[in-house]
């Protein structure tokens, strides 16, 4: 694979079905908004007050921000009622940039903030995070949900797994060394974009002090099963040994002590860019497919409910893993039947199945 800097072989799905899908996203990034308004209360007053801007990178379709960037203007309007505030949306270029504009302005399903003040100017940019995506010295806040844990390549396969929770030895090894010059890069870009005094706010898929980390909070872990489906198929011949180890995802979950080292390492080059780490804590939102089928008992719905909100994320992923001398038609029943296999599994037994999100929730400033 080669590395254009940008997680290649990822999109979420377009159409605006992201948002309505993943209503556990839109949930953290609620929990979250309270962090973004401490961080804009803390910053000076003239540093606002003749402009201001946010940037959302990884944001897919936008949905889930909306109302965190729609508190973000109510906040800076009531400090700074003429100010002009930039909402940045970035992504890789092959997000569904069309889907983003439309919730954005009002097209979609969702409410905007667009229509509520003056002065607003929301830009769009299919520049990668591992780039600089904004000029030097521009940036008030940046901020991103649930984006970082994608690489800037997949490193290699791994052989015995989809995901690094579940590799060992020498592949476990080239993950961590990729991973960790990831997010030093990511940092690295954002340092030079930002203002002196400016923040980020992160909320990054990682594992926790528990060892816990997205679908393994207890129950039946996701990312074994995801596996176990794939071992099966290769079991019986539904797909080829390379096929199996195309399939590794592009992703590593940190740690708290991964997150925080180039923060508090003063030998660090992050460190010496002038960002300092204020806050980190790791939290767990709840699944809320899981959560309403512990209310409504109901295991085909639970099932028909939660295998999209996983698809949303690595169909992609898996189809382009499929070898292309298979016909078209061929690889898309393949991924038919894989959900549709993962789909009988949880309704025949719901119990346990469920993708709470595990995050390190970062406030990261820049020197002034
Ligand atoms: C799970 S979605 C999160 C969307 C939104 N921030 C949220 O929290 O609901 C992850 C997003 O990260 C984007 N992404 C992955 N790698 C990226 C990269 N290198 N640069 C920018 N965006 C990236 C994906 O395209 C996707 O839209």
């Amino acid at each position: 694979m080669t590395n254009r800097g940008h997680s290649e072989g990822i999109t979420m799905s377009g159409g605006g079905l992201y948002s309505l899908a993943t209503l556990g996203a839109k949930h953290v990034i609620d929990a979250a908004t309270p962090m973004v308004l401490d961080a804009i209360a803390s910053m000076p007053q003239e540093s606002i007050a003749n402009g201001f801007t946010l940037s959302d990178m990884g944001t897919a379709d936008a949905g889930t921000s909306l109302t965190m960037v729609g508190s973000v203007i109510d906040a800076i309007r009531q400090r700074a009622p003429q100010a002009p505030i930039s909402i940045v949306y970035s992504d890789q270029p092959r997000n569904d940039f069309n889907a983003l504009i439309a919730n954005v302005y009002g097209l979609g399903p969702f409410e905007t903030y667009l229509d509520k003040h003056e002065n607003l100017f929301p830009l769009v940019s299919g520049t990668t995070f591992y780039k600089q995506i904004l000029p030097a010295g521009t940036l008030d806040v940046g901020f991103s949900a649930t984006a970082m844990h994608w690489m800037s390549r997949k490193v290699c396969n791994i052989s015995n797994h989809v995901q690094a929770v579940g590799a060992e030895g020498e592949e476990l090894d080239r993950f961590r060394a990729q991973a960790r010059q990831d997010w030093r890069q990511i940092l690295l870009h954002r340092a030079v974009e930002l203002k002196p005094g400016g923040k980020l706010v992160l909320i990054n898929f990682g594992c926790d002090e528990q060892g816990r980390y997205l679908g393994n909070t207890g129950g039946v872990n996701m990312f074994d099963t995801f596996n176990r489906i794939w071992q099966s198929f290769l079991e019986q011949g539904r797909i080829e040994r390379h096929e199996y180890e195309n399939m590794t995802l592009p992703q590593y979950y940190n740690t708290v002590e991964e997150f925080s080292a180039p923060l508090t390492d003063t030998s660090d080059a992050v460190y010496q860019a002038g960002l300092r780490l204020e806050h980190i804590d790791t939290r767990i939102v709840k699944c809320p497919f899981a959560e309403s089928f512990a209310e409504h008992g109901d295991a085909e719905k639970f099932a028909e409910e939660y295998i999209p909100t996983i698809r949303t994320w690595n169909e992609s992923i898996y189809f382009n893993g499929l070898s292309e001398q298979r016909p078209l038609e061929e690889r898309r029943e393949i991924i038919e039947d894989y959900y549709g296999t993962y789909r009988d599994l949880v309704r025949d037994n719901p119990e346990g199945h469920g993708m709470d999100y595990v995050h390190a929730y970062m406030v990261i400033s820049k020197q002034a």
